[in-house]
């Protein structure tokens, strides 16, 4: 996990981790063409039309590169050694310096006119939006200038105090196709844009001189299904070691014999010599209970004998250890368990001095995986109420931000969600700090594709050099964290088409997995694969697509390749030792407000126009009955997984509406199958999944809104979501019949309500006594904004954010559902307004705009406070013939 770095003593003063964010230099060509040619390899697209010069050296010769049109990935493979095994199969750098009399890389050049950044940065995430079928990067991708390629400068601070260190650059995402130059020399690079990497810069440095540091990114178009990010899109860091030292992810940390009265730590330190000469090395470590905001209680719960090492120059050494924690506080998913962690300090003694001091944060737990009982945590069996989430934070883009992950993360929780599938790439490390600490279980995922593409730029070009690095290096980060049970190393690959050969792809990763971690177990995400073929026989559990409920089986679906019938029980039967979760089920869409007549009597059904779909105007609706044609809605999967309770659980796809793949309606920029739309708010779908996820919570929730003028005595269904068993509706108070649930229903519904104005009230039951109430009432005209911001006071660290939700209300406060209203925005005191959103699909105004029409009575303004600026923030929102609102936030 991560390393800490914290009080003021001499041992860590050996260790720094410098968060080097602030002051960058960026400039990004306007075209790809006008590119310079500093390229990892040759995009395929462009082979014919140019001629490279392709840079394939053999490792010890010298040789001669052009800057223009030069191939580095010679140059670049080296950076993934450290995570091949096979010391045949790592990779010699060449002689020479690619690059090296690029303006971009020398110390000399003027950045002075480029563009002043801090990251994280998404260079894109301003647009504009290009709009249109014939736009250059598709709806796909989310319609946002993510392609192209960029450079990143920036000045390092390396006193001449540093000589005699190791210095490292760790840089925790960067999109995509990185490659790094310090000083004018070629450092190395990482193609795979989602995962973490360090390169030494120990040798390129000059002590006490300048040190210049260039960043080339390089961000194909059509590289993904979905929105990617680009540039430096997460933290960067400096981090500082003595020669000798803990190694990247240098500790693993596991646990056996857990119990409520003991458990076992093993701990496995990694130490490298980057020194001159061998080192005796002692190491010892400590174990402390932390509490609920990651401080240490109290004295240490356990300490380990002091191992001693002799680590040969330039090598590592591994030393290992067993200690036993008496009593543990086990880590758990909420809300059953709590999620108790644990830190170990390791630290390192050469000649009786502190030399190095390395922080691993984990939790001590036992996960079974149960083929007929499914999961259970610490011997409680754990439905799993999960869902897909993309990487994006919506309006903020790729730029990582911890408050908005834990925003996405506290919304998700409200709704009875204990579990995420990081769909389908490795997310920032801060990511699984909040799963750790925030109590939910995570499968953590690799890859979209392996050697089969789905997007003509995509992982499948660099498969064959970085499969290896990529997936090792992702479990070697990430195996500390406790919240993690499982690893993907797959989506919906195309191997599942390709018989053995694509299962000998699988098994060949399944090692790399399986040699990196041998506590979790490992799932492919099926779509296709049926249990009589071979993929499925590679993963350690089973993980369905959609093949649950069964593919394409409405009457009104497009039939292709992967139709299928109901494959729980073909699955069960056929490998009755392996567990099987859902992990991606549903597919559902819906815009939030928006409901489209007539409505289906069927509880699933296909999106079409007339049939919960306009594509005028390019919305879905929000009865929530509709799927996409190879989904389901969220009913039909409750009532599939409650026939088959083997089955450990569901996945939802998708949790938060993402950036790009806006199926059904690819004009759009952002997707529809989001449980909460993109801004934050939650459609009502929220209450379908809390009403069966949180059975002990009281409440109902009613749709539609109740504003139709235009339907004054046509038929309107009524549906209502509710964790009670019955319930009775009410129309201007008259009843409406009482109706109750029958076995696998999960919404109650009157279906011939005619509409008419006024008040609609649901009284719900359970066993028979009342159990909740709600109320929906026809609004008066717009007349006033409202804004309320989730959290009122934040911190003037420049990272923190106030979400600010703005609301169309009528003279009593109510929201007026289908007001599309104009707004204005402004900001006084020590903050920035970084975005703004308002959850619809199909808007096309920038994230960074400060005017935007409402969605259905609602907007969202982000927030952000000004690093060491202290004071109070308003925020004011108008809107013409609207009474202003506005909220104010202490920033401390
Ligand atoms: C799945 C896929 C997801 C997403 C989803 C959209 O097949 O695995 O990444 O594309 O469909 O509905």
């Amino acid at each position: 996990m991560f390393s800490m770095s914290k009080g003021k003593n001499d041992v860590t003063e050996q260790r720094q981790r410098i968060s080097i964010n602030e002051g960058w230099s960026f400039f990004k060509y306007d075209s790809v063409s006008k590119a310079d040619d500093l390229i990892y390899d040759v995009h395929p697209e462009v082979v014919g039309d140019k001629e490279y010069k392709v840079a394939d050296a053999k490792p010890t010769e010298a040789i001669e590169v052009e800057t223009k049109q030069a191939v580095l990935k010679p140059w670049i493979l080296p950076s993934g050694n450290h995570f091949i095994n096979d010391p045949a199969k790592r990779h010699v750098r060449p002689e020479g310096n690619p690059g090296s009399d690029f303006p971009f890389v020398q110390n000399s050049f003027d950045d002075r006119s480029w563009q002043k950044v801090n990251l994280p940065h998404d260079w894109a995430i301003k647009g504009p939006f290009q709009k249109g079928w014939d736009s250059e990067v598709s709806g796909g991708m989310g319609r946002l200038p993510s392609n192209g390629v960029a450079w990143y400068r920036k000045k390092l601070d390396i006193p001449a105090s540093d000589v005699g260190k190791s210095i490292f650059l760790d840089i925790d995402g960067a999109m995509s196709y990185s490659i790094v130059w310090v000083n004018g020399k070629l450092v190395g690079g990482w193609p795979y844009g989602y995962n973490s990497y360090r390169l030494d810069l120990t040798p390129f440095v000059v002590p006490g001189g300048v040190n210049q540091l260039a960043i080339r990114i390089d961000n194909p178009n059509n590289s993904a299904r979905w929105y990617p990010g680009a540039g430096l899109y997460r933290n960067v860091w400096l981090t500082k070691t003595s020669q000798v030292h803990v190694g990247q992810y240098g500790t693993y940390i596991t646990t056996t014999d857990v119990s409520k009265t003991s458990a076992n730590i093993h701990l496995e330190v990694t130490i490298d010599n980057d020194s001159k000469s061998d080192a005796a090395v002692e190491t010892s470590t400590e174990l402390f209970a932390l509490d609920a905001n990651g401080s240490k209680i109290g004295k240490a719960v356990a300490k380990f004998l002091p191992l001693k090492s002799n680590i040969i120059s330039g090598k590592s050494a591994k030393v290992e250890g067993v200690v036993i924690v008496k009593n543990p506080k086990l880590w758990g998913p909420k809300p059953t368990q709590e999620p108790n962690l644990y830190v170990a300090v390791t630290t390192l003694l050469q000649n009786g001095k502190a030399i190095d001091q390395y922080e691993t944060q984990f939790g001590i737990r036992t996960v079974q995986f149960d083929a007929d009982k499914g999961i259970l945590v610490n011997g409680e069996r754990i439905q799993i109420k999960g869902v897909n989430q993309h990487h994006d934070l919506g309006a903020l883009g790729a730029a990582f931000n911890t408050r908005a992950a834990e925003r996405q993360l506290e919304i998700l929780r409200e709704m009875g969600c204990n579990a995420i599938r990081l769909s389908h790439n490795p997310p920032a490390p801060e990511l699984l700090g909040l799963t750790d600490r925030m109590g939910f279980l995570v499968i953590d995922e690799i890859f979209d594709s392996w050697e089969r593409k789905k997007t003509d730029h995509d992982f499948h070009l660099i498969f064959p050099d970085w499969s290896e690095p990529d997936t090792r290096a992702f479990i070697r980060r990430d195996r500390n964290n406790p919240s993690i049970i499982i690893w993907s190393f797959g989506n919906e690959v195309g191997e599942q088409y390709t018989a053995e050969e694509g299962a000998s792809v699988a098994k060949r990763l399944y090692d790399f997995v399986k040699e990196e971690d041998t506590t979790r177990p490992t799932i492919l995400a099926m779509n296709f694969a049926k249990s009589d073929m071979e993929l499925p026989k590679v993963p350690d559990v089973i993980g369905l697509n959609y093949q649950g409920e069964g593919i394409r089986l409405d009457p009104d679906a497009m039939v292709t390749a992967t139709r299928c019938e109901p494959q729980y029980t073909n699955f069960h039967t056929k490998f009755p030792d392996k567990l099987i979760i859902s992990t991606e089920t549903a597919s559902a869409a819906s815009s939030r407000g928006v409901y489209l007549f007539p409505v289906p009597e069927r509880n699933s059904a296909v999106i079409r126009d007339g049939k919960g779909g306009d594509s005028k105007i390019c919305q879905v609706s929000s009865y929530e009955l509709h799927a996409v044609d190879f989904g389901s809605s969220a009913d039909k999967v409750f009532g599939t997984i409650e026939q088959h309770p083997f089955v450990a659980g569901e996945f939802v796809w998708n949790g938060w509406d993402y950036i790009g793949e806006p199926t059904p309606y690819y004009e759009a920029r952002s997707s529809y199958s989001g449980i909460i739309d993109l801004a934050g708010f939650k459609k009502d779908r929220f209450y379908l999944y809390q009403s069966h996820w949180c059975p002990e919570l009281p409440m109902a929730h009613i749709l539609p809104h109740w504003n139709w003028s235009e339907r004054v005595g046509e038929v309107t269904p009524v549906h209502v979501f509710t964790s009670g068993d019955e319930a009775e509706l009410f129309l201007n108070g008259k009843s409406l019949g009482k109706k109750k649930k029958d076995q696998y229903e999960y919404r109650l519904r009157w279906d011939d309500v005619k509409y008419e104005p006024g008040e609609l009230k649901v009284i719900a039951y359970k066993d028979g006594k009342q159990w909740a109430e709600e109320v929906v009432k026809t609004t008066s005209e717009a007349f006033a904004l409202k804004a309320s911001a989730d959290r009122t006071e934040i911190s003037a660290d420049g990272k923190d954010l106030s979400f600010i939700t703005i609301q169309i209300a009528d003279k009593d406060g109510l929201t007026v559902p289908r007001s599309n209203n104009k707004l204005e925005f402004s900001i006084e005191g020590p903050g920035e307004i970084v975005a703004t959103d308002n959850g619809d699909p199909t808007n096309m105004d920038s994230f960074a705009s400060k005017e935007r029409n409402a969605f259905n009575g609602l907007a969202l303004v982000i927030v952000r406070s000004v690093a060491g600026k202290a004071g109070t923030i308003t925020v004011k929102a108008k809107s013409a013939g609207l009474t202003e609102a506005q909220v104010t936030i202490k920033s401390n």
